[in-house]
């Protein structure tokens, strides 16, 4: 693909909200956009992969394609855990199943039985011969693993920044939820979206579009007025809502006054991949990945305090909104083919989207960064709650 595409789309990304129109719908749909995307972001920064309570029992796994990289995360026998490759040193038949698992003492190759300890250590060969194979040199290769707030992050890159740097001082605005006591963990479902990864990204993090893709679901709870912008740079951001509740004047009475910072919810946006809602109650999240420059996976999990939390009726709302954002976002890609119009200007709710292009032209075209900002709302979420 011509440079000019990218230099527009280095051009676009790097607009501040007072002058951001949409990005180039190519940039949606060109393979090539995508390869560098795959090298510059994919392979080389902290990609959210599941809860470290996903993952308690020595021996558990999940298995996941990075940017068409066979990965696998594992809790060894020793507790530890580790990112490894998931793919065969004999001749590359990926080992362990897509998703969760749990390894039972060794990792076998369903080709012709190749065996790795759950530390990637290759123990045995079968019918090996006379020919001399040094195990050592094929023992599956290790990625770097980083944990914040309870979630696994995985980095391919060969010296990453350390993980507590890429997300510093988010922790402040998510101390009033004191989300430590998030231990129970839960997995949702995994979709495959016929829209390109940044659309379903983009569609994630703004509430804009809540009050028409959303009328009888979220916009009942979480209404599109009631959403503002938090904080945020090229590396997080986070946007918040207040919540409309339907508790009662009376339960309010008996109950006593919640502080008002309970009532609101926060959107964590931890790019590339991660898009998180936290409450007082739970810290709720889908996680997106891309499949090709056209489709996109999503796995979505949760944390709260106990397993309570994951009632069916919590469980039937999410599959019903997020129907919708597949039903929205797969029309928008069929968008993206247009050649003879352009995307229009971006409205002020559109904020965090200026975050997460200005992520990308950091990481793709070596933008240097604006400076983080902070909205006039965000002090509620680090002061002391009151009531
Ligand atoms: S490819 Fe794995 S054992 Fe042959
Ligand atoms: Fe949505």
């Amino acid at each position: 693909m011509s440079h000019a595409l990218f230099d527009e789309y280095k051009k676009i990304a790097s607009q501040s909200i007072h002058s951001a129109v949409a990005l180039p719908f190519s940039v949606y749909s060109e393979r090539s956009v995508l390869e560098l995307e795959s090298k510059k972001i994919f392979n080389n920064d902290w990609i959210f992969v599941c809860a470290e309570g996903q993952l308690s029992d020595p021996g558990s796994y999940f298995a996941m394609d990075l940017a068409g990289e066979a990965i696998a995360v594992i809790r060894t026998s020793k507790g530890e855990l580790i990112a490894l490759s998931n793919i065969c040193r004999h001749r590359g038949t990926p080992l362990l199943d897509k998703g969760f698992g749990l390894i039972q003492k060794n990792i076998t190759c369903p080709y012709h039985a190749w065996t790795y300890s759950d530390e990637g250590d290759l123990k045995a060969i079968p019918f090996q011969g006379e020919v001399e194979i040094d195990k050592k040199q094929h023992c599956l290769p290790k990625f770097h693993i980083g944990c914040w707030l309870g979630l696994v992050f995985v980095n391919l890159g060969e010296q990453p920044q350390p993980i507590e740097e890429r997300f510093a001082h988010l922790s402040d605005y998510l101390s009033n939820f004191q989300p430590e006591r998030f231990i129970h963990a839960n997995s949702g479902d995994t979709e495959v979206w016929q829209a390109n990864w940044k659309l379903a990204v983009e569609n994630a993090i703004e509430s804009y579009h809540l009050f028409k893709v959303h009328k009888e679901t979220l916009e009942t709870v979480t209404p599109s007025k009631n959403a503002y912008y938090v904080a945020g740079s090229s590396e997080w951001a986070i946007a918040g809502g207040k919540m409309k509740t339907n508790e009662s004047k009376i339960m309010q009475w008996l109950t006593g006054e919640t502080p008002e910072v309970y009532k609101h919810y926060l959107l964590v946006f931890l790019p590339p991949n991660f898009i998180g809602i936290m409450t007082y109650e739970s810290f709720d999240w889908i996680s997106i990945l891309p499949i090709d420059e056209t489709s996109c996976r999503i796995y979505s999990g949760g944390l709260s305090e106990s397993s309570a939390e994951e009632d069916k009726h919590t469980k039937g709302f999410v599959q019903q909104f997020m129907a919708e954002d597949k039903v929205i976002c797969e029309r928008v890609q069929q968008g993206m083919k247009s050649t003879k119009t352009t995307g229009g200007k971006l409205v002020e709710m559109e904020k965090i989207l200026v975050d997460f292009r200005q992520f990308l032209a950091s990481r793709l075209f070596d933008v240097e960064p604006s400076p983080s900002v902070e909205s006039k709302q965000a002090s509620l979420f680090y002061e002391p709650p009151d009531g």
